[in-house]
């Protein structure tokens, strides 16, 4: 009878000596980080096919083959090993004098969607509906898209209404979704229309009604020969489709370096329909988002000749609207993850 080669044998006396390790696992944990030290990816048994090389060519394949049924085997005999310690266990649970098998069980709490992620949903539809697209853009930016390319150069007194979280990068927290238009335009061929919903920062204090985090949506439509009465007329139609009732809208100037002419967009009054009351400090008017027409400078940074082409552009805070929507009174509560608040919606 020839003799077996080396390897051979140190194959069988693993497999015997793994055997009876696992033999040995007394516990679940236990058998687990030998399986790690066997079979994981650093393991013992992995680390033999490195050996190849060093095996005479005639035998690399049997070699080969005895590896992998080595480690068929102990995954097996692992499994197997499994499978007898959870049936102990159960075993033990139930010969447990303090387990009652009967016990009724305690109501499972299920969650459900954050408002937010609600009020953000429904804007989708709406928006989606009217042919526009919902994109997602990065939540850090560089300074470019955040900033320069926005009509806002480092000089812009405007940078100060922001205050922004820098990173070591010279990237930054983006600081509103604005960041996305100029992203957008180089990602779709004009006319097209689109949303971009998502969390912007601001390195503020806190209040009743600021925080460091909350959410934007974006608003941007390119076309060709659009006007401030274009813009005003898709305002109504979709608030009125955001508050599911009609409204009426009215713009006041505004000033934002990446729109011209600027805006701030008020809506009548829904509580006193523009008598005047607390809600709208008596004023019959609430101020509810800003827009305006894209700035030549910033359809160039998008690649669109300002001649061709304009678009109108919207920053709806919503966070604001979810906070209209069910009268939360303070803006800290919608990302302060605290289950008393979220739990009524
Ligand atoms: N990005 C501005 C902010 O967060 C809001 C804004 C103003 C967005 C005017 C716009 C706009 O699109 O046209 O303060």
């Amino acid at each position: 009878m020839s003799e077996l080669p080396d390897w051979q044998i140190e194959i069988d006396q693993a497999a015997i000596r793994w055997q009876a390790e696992i033999d040995d696992a007394a516990a679940l944990e236990a058998l687990r980080s030998l399986e790690v030290r066997a079979l994981g990816k650093a393991g013992e048994i992995p680390g033999l096919m490195k050996r190849i090389p060093q095996i005479p060519p005639q035998d690399r394949k049997a070699f080969g083959q005895a590896v992998n049924a080595l480690q068929a085997h102990v995954a097996a005999t692992i499994e197997a090993r499994r499978q007898v310690l959870v049936e102990a266990l159960i075993a033990a649970e139930l010969q447990d004098a303090t387990f009652d098998p009967a016990a009724v069980a305690l109501p499972l709490k299920l969650g459900h969607p954050h408002p937010l992620s609600t009020v953000q949903a429904d804007i989708e539809a709406i928006f989606t509906s009217m042919g526009f697209h919902v994109l997602d853009y990065p939540e850090i930016e560089s300074e470019f898209d955040n900033f320069e390319a926005l009509n806002i150069p480092g000089w812009h007194p405007a940078r100060e209404m922001q205050d922004t979280f820098w990173l070591e990068s010279g990237h930054l927290l983006r600081t509103h979704t604005s960041a996305g238009q100029v992203r957008a335009m180089h990602q779709f061929p004009a006319p097209f229309r689109a949303i971009f919903p998502g969390k912007v920062y601001r390195y503020e204090a806190t209040d009743a009604s600021h925080e460091h985090t909350f959410h934007q949506v974006e608003g941007l439509m390119i076309d060709r020969k659009v006007s401030v009465g274009h813009l005003l007329d898709s305002m109504r139609t979709l608030l009125s489709a955001i508050l599911q009732r009609e409204v009426e809208i009215r713009l006041r100037p505004g000033y934002f370096p990446f729109v011209e002419p600027g805006f701030e967009l008020d809506i009548r009054c829904q509580v006193c329909a523009g008598d005047g009351c607390s809600a709208c400090k008596r004023r019959g008017w609430l101020e509810l988002l800003p827009c305006g027409l894209v700035h030549p400078n910033v359809l160039r940074a998008g690649g669109l000749d300002p001649e061709e082409w304009q678009g109108w552009a919207f920053g709806l805070g919503l966070s604001r609207l979810v906070m209209m929507r069910y009268g939360v009174p303070d803006v800290r509560l919608l990302m302060g993850g605290d289950l008393r608040f979220l739990s009524q919606f």
